[in-house]
């Protein structure tokens, strides 16, 4: 079966078995099938955040499972259950639409449901953290069904507890968000505060429908759209810098920006440090570092995972030769 089409980088690998998942039933059935029991697995979302650079020799199950649905409400809050296949963007226009608040900072983000606590996507100062109340996955070793509270997901800046400890052994099948019936704004980060006023929104006209605008505005001028570009959104983490570190740095480069993460660290943004390094806009061969921004790298048509991986290992190479800083990738490599 070929990847291609799903996987945002447009990366041609192949997988040895393919299984949709459409039902909590059907994932059931699957613990029957002799593949899922032998092979290797790729549990597979939108498949928006993820680099193949090889065939995959094993069984990928895209999870497809649909429905959005309150599951229970009070005076200030609304639960809503979502399947792991809803596309993510879908999930932020119904709470918009329906004056659920907490997720329309990130508007347009790629990918599904059931991706988004595995690196608590996070965009223009929110994360999914915020907002989620639990989610429930599949033990692959039984077949058991078990719920993970906020608590046990051990969230971070793009980390859970599925990147680590438990990393491959669930399928997530559901999550549980808990929106604010009672908006609480965030318009603090990069552009949304500017973006807002040249869309003629003020103070007193500020809804989560004008944010969400605003942000699809924004994500729209800078990051490529993966049916027209492949990509994979930011390829790399912003890295977390001592405060030493930084002063040291900011005196050779005083335009460098930053912002405090705790008493003793920065962090800088990986896109101002490549950038520097001259690699905004270049490409080798098809694969390339998008003009806009240099955060994103891009497939410009019939680049290999392998040449992408290339492109990336010499950014990264570049940013520590020059600044002495490690990126590390955000970016799931297969
Ligand atoms: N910058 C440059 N040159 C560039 C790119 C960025 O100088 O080529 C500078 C900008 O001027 C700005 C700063 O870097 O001062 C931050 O840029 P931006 O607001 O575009 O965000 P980012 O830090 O590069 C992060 C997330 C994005 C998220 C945006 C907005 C990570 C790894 N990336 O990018 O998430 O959309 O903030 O919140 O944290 C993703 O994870 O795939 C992703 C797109």
């Amino acid at each position: 079966v070929s990847l291609k089409s799903y996987n945002t980088f447009g990366i041609d690998a192949k997988a040895r078995y393919w299984v949709e998942i459409d039902t909590d039933e059907q994932l059931r059935t699957l613990f029957q099938l002799t593949e899922f029991l032998m092979a290797p697995k790729l549990i597979l979302g939108g498949g928006s955040n993820l680099l193949f650079t090889r065939d995959f020799e094993g069984l990928v199950i895209k999870m497809s499972i649909q429905g959005i649905r309150i599951v229970r409400e009070d005076a200030s809050h609304v639960f809503i259950k979502a399947g792991a296949g809803v596309n993510w963007h879908q999930l932020v226009l119904f709470c918009v639409q329906n004056g659920y608040a907490g997720i329309e900072n990130l508007s347009l983000i790629p990918g599904t449901v059931g991706a988004a606590p595995m690196q608590n996507i996070g965009a223009y100062g929110v994360e999914i953290e915020q907002v989620f109340d639990h989610l429930e996955a599949v033990d692959i070793r039984t077949g058991e069904t078990r719920i993970f509270n906020h608590a046990e997901c051990r969230f971070g800046y793009r980390e859970s507890v599925f990147k680590h400890e438990a990393k491959g052994q669930y399928i997530i099948s559901n999550v549980t968000f808990r929106l604010n019936k009672n908006p609480v704004f965030h318009i603090d980060y990069g552009a949304i505060r500017e973006t807002l006023a040249t869309m003629g929104i003020t103070e007193e006209k500020l809804s989560i429908k004008a944010i969400s605008d605003a942000v699809i505005r924004i994500r729209r001028s800078k990051l490529p759209n993966p049916a027209e570009i492949g990509n994979a959104g930011s390829f790399f983490k912003n890295p977390e810098i001592s405060k030493d570190q930084f002063e040291t740095l900011k005196t050779a480069y005083p335009a460098l920006p930053g912002f405090p993460t705790g008493d003793l660290t920065m962090k800088v943004p990986a896109g101002w440090l490549i950038e520097q390094c001259g690699w905004k806009g270049k490409h080798i061969g098809n694969a390339g570092v998008h003009a806009k921004q240099a955060l994103v790298l891009v497939n410009h048509g019939g680049a290999t995972g392998s040449e992408i991986l290339n492109i990336a290992y010499k950014v990264q190479q570049s940013v520590e030769d020059k600044f002495g800083i490690r990126l590390n990738p955000e970016v799931n490599i297969i």
